[in-house]
């Protein structure tokens, strides 16, 4: 079986990586998968669960390790139980790769078609929003805005550098500052010319 094709979404918390990626799937058939909901639906007693709340509500990047072999099995998952069909769709992946060294891991799983970047120059809008969130939702690494700084570093310093490894030839940036339909319209018109393919 080939690898699955996937399209990356990056963005600094809070950019809209899940706003835009689960709409754009809703509609279109592909698979968006989050690696923030995935540790967030670990079971919380559980060793990775622990793990993952100790790093997150820190701000901190899980350890490559554990994050690629936790995204795997769960990817693994959704296609031995036929939820995710590499051959008819695409992977949408909201926050993996983070790291130089995840994205080099995800290359034998994965094959990267496209990259979307959500990118926000003014990052009080990061702030606004994610303040705005967190009395709604109640994340833990929303509750302050020294995690989200925290949050926000890790970003810069970890997951921006990243896309120096892949070829500027796939990669869009979209101002996402902008409503959320704009936001989706930019996106939408920058995948166009892939999405209306098949997978094959
Ligand atoms: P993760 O869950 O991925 O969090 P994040 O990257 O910090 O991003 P968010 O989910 O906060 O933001 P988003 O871009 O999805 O924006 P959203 O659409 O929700 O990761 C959490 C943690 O898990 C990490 O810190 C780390 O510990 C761990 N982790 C995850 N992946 C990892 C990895 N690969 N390696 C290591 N560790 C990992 O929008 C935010 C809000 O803004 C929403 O309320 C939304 O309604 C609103 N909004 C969205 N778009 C707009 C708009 N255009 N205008 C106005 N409001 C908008
Ligand atoms: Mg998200």
């Amino acid at each position: 079986m080939s690898k699955p094709k996937a399209i990356l979404m990056f963005g600094a918390p809070g950019a809209g990586k899940g706003t835009i990626g689960s709409v754009l799937c809703s509609f279109g058939g592909h698979y968006h998968l989050s690696s923030g909901d995935i540790f967030r639906g670990l079971p919380k007693e559980s060793d990775s669960g622990k793990l993952f709340f100790e790093y997150a509500s820190n701000g901190k990047l899980v350890p490559d390790d554990v994050t690629i072999d936790i995204w795997w099995r769960y990817t693994k998952g959704l296609m031995d139980t036929n939820r995710f069909d590499p051959a008819t769709q695409y992977l949408f992946l909201d926050g993996l790769p983070r790291t130089k060294e995840q994205a080099q891991l995800i290359e034998k799983y994965v094959d990267v078609v496209q990259i979307i970047v959500l990118y926000i120059k003014d990052e009080e809008v990061l702030f606004e929003r994610l303040g705005k969130r967190a009395k709604i939702e109640g994340r833990a690494d929303d509750a302050n805005r020294d995690i989200i700084i925290n949050r926000l570093k890790e970003y810069h310093a970890k997951t921006s550098p990243i896309l120096e490894y892949y070829s500027d030839d796939i990669i869009s940036t979209i101002n996402a500052e902008q409503t959320p339909f704009e936001v989706l319209r930019d996106v939408l018109a920058s995948t166009a010319d892939i999405l209306k393919q098949s997978v094959k």
